[in-house]
């Protein structure tokens, strides 16, 4: 039985979606653990689009989905995606559909204070996606967080909300000059997503433990990415919660030697959307030809990502970071067109060349990439269905990331459908 973890190694959105939803269909159960509706993930199947933002991306492929104790819920957008599926025709009853007791709830509060910090942050701001993300973590590392089994209980909700509203209330009001809420109204609004999500809150690390041993494949799917983890990326421009596969045992609830890969998701060039650093960033006509080709917005907030070439010290960070078994290369597609394609394989500091990934945003910011060139292909390949039939430059391009990274390359994406994949190995096999 093989249990197999994806997680980005870039900034986001490398295309995890489409590849969990590709390997759902060797799966028994597909679980998220960490993140919320920062997430975006596409899926396209039959030239049909779907997006994601918590149910986990093997809904479409009609296999168990679990929203691990790791994660932030808006129940609010949940019950909007659960209807948007069912209008789709997906059932997305309490069966297919289990979050975990030990989820935490995004407050209305938890909004307000997100967006009320970046506007006071002007231009120093993260860029966050305004969902109420770090401000929930915030609450639960600060033990004052609302969890789907006290929703469950409307005494204790009513208490908590009450007695945390005091504090939030004052602080919009007095520091940020912002709304406040009504505890009544909260209470209220939130009493009926008890009565719609009574039914599909469950002991997830129990559900998880029993499949497994009853021969039940699970796929763990990571939102964000590698460098938006909170210990290991580009902090404090990341997001707040752990992004690497050591999370997806914690934030579901079982052990590591349950796993038996870990798959990078790799980009064939790199985004990123919000502020922070960005190394092999382009701001010239190729970058702008990289963001229209691969037609790159957020497909959260709809906001134009950052677009540069790929980046080897940032994937080989991830390579060591998540013990990556193998790689999903993505959008090889997009550089369809260029004559030349760059990698970065190390950078320049002050003269010195550093190989690993600088934790100083300082020392990160002096940063220049030393870019190594091959030739473009300069061929439509999203038809082309295997290895063998890739043009020779491709190839060559594929060879070269597998030897920076050390890592061999197992899945090859070539546009975002479902059928549009070169699977080399595949690791539930
Ligand atoms: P995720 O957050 O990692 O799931 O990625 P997103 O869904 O936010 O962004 C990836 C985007 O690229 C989506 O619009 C996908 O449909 C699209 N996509 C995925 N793989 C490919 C590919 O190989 N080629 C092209 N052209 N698009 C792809
Ligand atoms: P998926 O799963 C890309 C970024 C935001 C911002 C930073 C902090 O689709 O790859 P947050 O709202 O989390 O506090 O924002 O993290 N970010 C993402 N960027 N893809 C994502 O998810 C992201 N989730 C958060 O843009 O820079
Ligand atoms: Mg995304």
């Amino acid at each position: 039985m093989s249990n197999v973890i994806i997680v980005g190694t870039q900034w986001g959105d490398e295309g995890k979606g489409k590849i969990v939803d590709l390997l759902a269909e060797h799966a028994d159960v597909v679980v998220r653990f960490q993140g919320g509706n920062n997430a975006g993930h596409t899926m396209v199947v039959d030239g049909e689009q779907f997006i994601s933002h918590l149910v986990p991306s093997g809904i479409l492929q009609k296999k168990t989905c679990l929203i691990g104790n790791g994660m932030v819920v808006d129940p609010e957008v949940l019950k909007e995606e659960i209807d948007y599926l069912k209008e789709k025709g997906i059932d997305v009853g309490p069966e297919k559909l289990k979050i975990s007791e030990r989820a935490h709830l995004i407050m209305p509060y938890h909004k307000l204070v997100d967006n009320a910090r970046e506007k006071m942050k002007g231009d120093g701001k993260i860029g966050t996606t305004g969902r109420g993300i770090g401000p929930c973590y915030e609450d639960k590392a600060t033990r004052r967080g609302i969890r789907f089994v006290d929703l469950l209980d409307g005494e204790t909700f009513g208490e908590k909300v009450r007695t945390i509203l005091d504090e939030k209330n004052f602080y919009l009001k007095n520091y940020h000059q912002a709304d406040t809420l009504d505890p009544e109204q909260v209470i209220d609004q939130y009493s009926e997503f008890r009565e719609i999500f009574a039914s599909y809150v469950e002991n997830v690390s129990v559900f998880i433990y029993d499949s497994m041993k009853n021969g039940k494949q699970v796929l763990f799917e990571g939102a964000q990415g590698t460098h938006l983890d909170i210990d290991h990326g580009t902090y404090p421009f990341v997001t707040s919660s752990s992004t690497l596969s050591g999370n997806a045992c914690c934030g579901s609830g079982i052990g590591p030697v349950e796993i038996s890969g870990v798959i990078g998701i790799v980009k064939a060039y790199t985004t990123r959307v919000g502020q922070g650093p960005f190394p092999t960033e382009l701001t010239d006509d190729i970058g702008d030809i990289i963001q229209k080709t691969g037609a790159e917005f957020g497909a959260t907030t709809g906001r134009r990502r950052r677009c540069g070439w790929l980046d080897a010290i940032i994937v080989r960070n991830a390579v060591r970071l998540n013990s990556l078994t193998g790689l999903a290369i993505t959008k090889l597609d997009v550089l369809d067109g260029l004559d030349d394609i760059k990698i970065c394989t190390a950078y320049e500091y002050r003269g010195e060349i550093l190989k690993d990934f600088p934790a100083s945003l300082d020392v990160l910011a002096e940063c220049k990439p030393i870019y190594e060139t091959l030739p473009g292909w300069k061929e439509d390949i999203s038809n082309i269905r295997t290895y063998e039939q890739l043009p020779d430059k491709a190839r060559a391009y594929l060879m070269r990331v597998e030897e920076l990274m050390e890592t061999p390359v197992q899945m090859i994406s070539v546009g975002p459908g479902r059928d549009q994949t070169i699977t080399l190995k595949n690791p539930f096999a």
